[in-house]
């Protein structure tokens, strides 16, 4: 048995009820009454920096949710890795949904996960991943392996759209400073084919409203001779795709890169089944843009979806009414090329011209993030290879995903540094939804492959700044 797995097999139990004490606490990050449980969770973290042997810890203050930092430096001559990772989850509703209480985690088997899977919301996204990091460092530390110097960097408002985020980065360059940033926050195709993620979505995420009738009206005595704000509002919003569900809005599509056939053939090569996809949705079709498949329409095409609809009586029963106002939160997945500040603009600007008179609409800007790249002959892509290509006996893909984390591409141009997103779940762990769950197989996987990575990182910088001083 290679030491690292010895490790995991004598640790197992204290490993996984450590992981269990993080995901007790509720730490959402969008919602104000769970203030003290995400403050809680970052101190929790700071504690277990410590324990698993950073020197420097601290809790560093932001105007919003504060940053955990640890750092274990060994020397200046070898490279620095800065681990990044979000403590925060996002909301549970509905909660009527989940089979067991999502801040109860519980050990159950699943299909896919025949050793079992941890059930609890953030389990997978990104607690159980970002967990993992800390017992790789802990693991390195016991077996006096730790091969470069280490910095952690966790915030609490990734759930959010990393509000202070690039405040943080902006005021603390020099402690951020690194070679490589990993990150494990996405995920793999499966279990028996790893994936390393090279591409990220990028997000542009906006809230529009339709005001009508300074009241709510009785919908016998004035309904057919007002504009219905939510009548209104749904026409709108089927305006926004054309018939080939392509995006109408003028200019959407003028920066967005497309890929060669040659590339699109190269991704085409992963496995994918559409059968098992359906059937994993319980959907009997799949729907989207014209002339790509569903993994290039998830990964390397823009999309556009309304994320929530509301106005008028929803409660128990039935109220007759005109709602006097509707509203909507949308949100578009942009993909290499695309600006999301001149994007919620080109929105903007369509979206108040399909307003018809006797309606006014108003758009409001929520978060954004710039879509991200690395290429796979990058040497923290290399690293990352020969590391999976140890412990799962697979040479990994590399795989664009639709998801996005604005931290990324942030880091690149403030930092000037490369993300490496070594993810280890699965996208049915249900990130985001009701019963959220991290494979136990994934969870100790990835404190396996993680110490490789540092070695094989460590070399390759090496060899790299050998080659540069040679010229
Ligand atoms: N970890 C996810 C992003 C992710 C998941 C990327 C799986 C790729 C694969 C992250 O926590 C997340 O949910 N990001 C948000 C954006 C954020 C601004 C709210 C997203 O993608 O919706
Ligand atoms: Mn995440
Ligand atoms: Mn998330």
């Amino acid at each position: 048995m290679n030491p690292r797995k010895e490790y995991i097999e004598n640790h197992k139990d204290r490993f996984l009820s450590e992981l269990f004490t993080l995901l007790k606490k509720p730490s959402i990050s969008a919602d104000s009454s769970h203030y003290q449980d995400v403050i809680e969770t970052a101190e929790l973290l700071k504690e277990s920096l410590k324990a698993a042997g950073c020197e420097l810890v601290e809790i560093c203050e932001t105007p919003g949710y504060p940053v955990v930092y640890g750092e274990k430096k060994i020397s200046p001559e070898l490279p620095t890795i800065l681990v990044y990772g979000h403590y925060d989850v996002q909301p549970v509703e509905p909660m009527t949904l989940w089979n067991s209480p999502p801040f109860e985690p519980v050990i159950k088997n699943t299909e896919l996960h025949p050793e079992g899977a941890v059930f609890a919301r953030g389990a997978s996204d990104d607690k159980g991943q970002l967990f993992l990091h800390i017992k790789a460092l802990e693991y390195m530390l016991e077996n006096e392996s730790l091969p470069c110097n280490v910095k952690f960097m966790i915030e609490g408002e990734e759930e959010i759209g990393s509000p202070n985020l690039e405040w943080f980065v902006k005021n603390h360059k020099e402690k951020l400073r690194n070679d490589i940033i990993l990150i494990s926050d996405t995920g793999m195709i499966s279990n028996t084919q790893p994936s390393i993620t090279t591409g990220l979505r990028g997000l542009c995420y906006m809230e529009v409203s339709l005001c009508g009738p300074n009241r709510d009206l009785h919908s016998g005595l004035y309904g057919g001779a007002v504009a219905n704000p939510i009548n209104i509002l749904t026409q709108m919003i089927a305006k926004l795709h054309d018939q080939d569900n392509r995006i109408t809005i003028p200019g959407f599509y003028k920066d967005v890169e497309e890929y060669t056939f040659k590339a699109r053939s190269e991704m085409a090569k992963a496995p994918f089944s559409l059968e098992i996809y359906k059937k994993a949705l319980d959907i009997d079709m799949v729907y989207g843009e014209s002339g790509y498949s569903t993994a290039e329409r998830t990964a390397i095409r823009p999309s556009l979806d309304v994320n929530g609809i509301w106005g008028g009586y929803t409660g128990e029963g039935s109220k007759t009414v005109i709602p006097s106002s509707a509203h909507a939160k949308i949100s578009m997945r942009l993909v290499p090329g695309q600006d999301f500040e001149e994007i919620e603009t080109l929105f903007e600007k369509y979206f108040v011209s399909l307003a018809p008179e006797g309606v006014k609409a108003t758009v409001k800007r929520h978060h954004g993030g710039l879509p991200y790249t690395t290429p796979p002959d990058h040497i923290g892509y290399l690293a990352a290879k020969r590391a999976y290509q140890e412990t799962f006996e697979v040479t990994p893909i590399p795989q664009h995903s639709g998801g996005s984390i604005p931290i990324v591409p942030l880091f690149e141009k403030e930092l000037q540094s490369k993300s490496i997103l070594m993810g280890f779940g699965l996208d049915s762990d249900a990130i985001h939804s009701p019963n959220e769950h991290f494979g136990l197989f994934n969870f100790f996987k990835g404190i396996e492959t993680i110490p490789l990575f540092y070695s094989h990182f460590t070399e390759l910088h090496q060899q790299k700044e050998a080659l540069r001083s040679q010229k």
